[in-house]
């Protein structure tokens, strides 16, 4: 069963229906389905069982300590891009050993703490860190282990603004560096290279630039080998994408089935950094409208949820169904314009969506559960929104909607006469 889906006439979140969840916690609201986060890792898990793997989910696709808990206990490691993303994984009891530290600027005071948890691999994404990392860990008296992110200049056919792999983004290093920054590595005293990395961008729907990218890194592990540096794993970063209207990417097992076709019989241990693909249709946001307002040419569906609140379609133009929580048979369908009460143009979260609402109906956008929250901000003086995890016929708050008071908390006016 769907874990999203309609029932007696009203959506159902697993066992309870939304508009009881709205009532209890307010809007906007994120709600994320344990099941279906369960269910997303599982796909992964399963296919990779009979091999050497570590599924490293991206934390920043959602990065609620709750999430983090299910996916945790679920057997998940963790990509992380910050310090604060591991901290989030050790309060969720996520373990620092399946933790690899990806990000183009990771800092030395970051690196030392990485280090101090003992992280499993920092994935390096240039020749000049690699020197401050052997620094920060000689320091501290320990081997750090690496892989060299190697941006393979594949086009990954995604929103430029989400793709990676090629050779004008600013990610990684390209193969020809990358192998001058293995043959440093391999010298250095503080430094233990394990991998390989590579994440050429994010919600690709088709299988060719993942293959493609990864027969250039199966070249370059047999080269290394010939070079005496053996590489224990070869990380394939994230990046599958998921249905939001009409895309059809390829199922988690046919990507996975494909990715083994190309290894065949190599040792390697796979590691994998899905976000979006794990997190993205385990969430939905509620929002309630406030006010309808026609106009000759529009007519506007004004929610309590913004472009503060989910960003993705003002900044990447995406298309994220919205769909009544009880849809009504009493008003004829119109295309609606459903904007936020933000004061920008762009704060929208749909166009021209044939919906049948009226004021006070509440509205639920689907695909919400990756790269939502953790993209909110406080623009406009908005509090953002609460979280919560449905379980089955329980449901836990996992994020309180912020306060003014808690806006407030980290400022200060200039002191008195000055
Ligand atoms: N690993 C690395 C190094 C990454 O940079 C990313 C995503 C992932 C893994 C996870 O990729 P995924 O499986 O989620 O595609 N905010 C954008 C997406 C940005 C993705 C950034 N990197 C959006 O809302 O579409």
């Amino acid at each position: 069963m769907e874990h999203f889906h309609y029932q007696q006439g009203e959506l159902f979140a697993e066992g309870l229906a939304a508009a009881a969840i709205a009532e209890r916690f307010g809007t906007p609201c994120y709600l994320y389905s344990r099941a279906a986060l369960e269910r997303s890792l599982d796909e992964y898990l399963d296919a990779l069982a009979d091999r050497p793997h570590l599924v490293c989910y991206a934390v920043k696709a959602n990065s609620s300590l709750a999430v983090l808990d299910i996916l945790a206990r679920r057997g998940a490691g963790f990509d992380i891009v910050s310090i604060g993303e591991l901290e989030r994984v050790i309060a969720a009891g996520g373990d620092p050993a399946k933790t690899v530290f990806s990000g183009v600027g990771k800092t030395a005071a970051e690196m030392a703490r990485a280090l101090e948890h003992g992280i499993r691999c920092f994935n390096l994404e240039s020749a000049a860190e690699l020197e401050v990392l052997n620094r920060v860990a000689g320091e501290l008296g320990r081997q750090a282990p690496v892989s060299v992110r190697v941006n393979p200049d594949v086009d990954a056919r995604t929103h430029p603004y989400i793709s990676t792999g090629l050779k004008e983004n600013k990610f990684g290093v390209t193969v020809d560096e990358a192998l001058r920054v293995y043959r440093r590595a391999a010298q250095l005293p503080h430094i233990s290279v394990q991998g390989l990395d590579c994440h050429i961008g994010s919600q690709l729907t088709e299988l060719s630039p993942f293959v493609d990218a990864l027969r250039r890194l199966l070249a370059l592990v047999d080269q290394l080998a010939a070079e005496g540096i053996a590489l224990r794993h070869l990380d394939l970063g994230g990046g599958l994408g998921v249905r939001y209207r009409d895309e059809q990417p390829p199922s988690v097992a046919d990507y996975i089935g494909a990715i083994r076709e190309q290894l065949g019989s190599r040792e390697l241990e796979l590691v994998l950094e899905p976000g979006r693909s794990i997190a993205a249709n385990a969430g939905i946001l509620l929002t309630r409208v406030e006010y309808t307002k026609q106009t000759p040419d529009h007519n506007f569906a004004l929610v309590d949820a913004g472009m503060n609140d989910l960003i993705r379609p003002a900044l990447y133009q995406a298309w994220m169904d919205i769909r009544p929580v009880v849809p009504r048979t009493d008003t004829e369908t119109q295309a609606w314009d459903v904007v936020g009460p933000v004061c920008e143009t762009a704060d929208f979260l749909g166009k021209q969506r044939e919906l049948a609402l009226a004021a006070g109906d509440l509205l639920a956008v689907f695909g919400a559960g990756a790269y939502g929250f953790v993209m909110s901000s406080n623009y406009n003086s908005r509090g953002r929104a609460a979280e919560v995890v449905v379980d089955g016929e329980q449901v836990h708050l996992a994020r309180e909607r912020e306060t003014i008071e808690d806006q407030l908390r980290l400022e200060h006016r200039l002191p008195a006469g000055a």
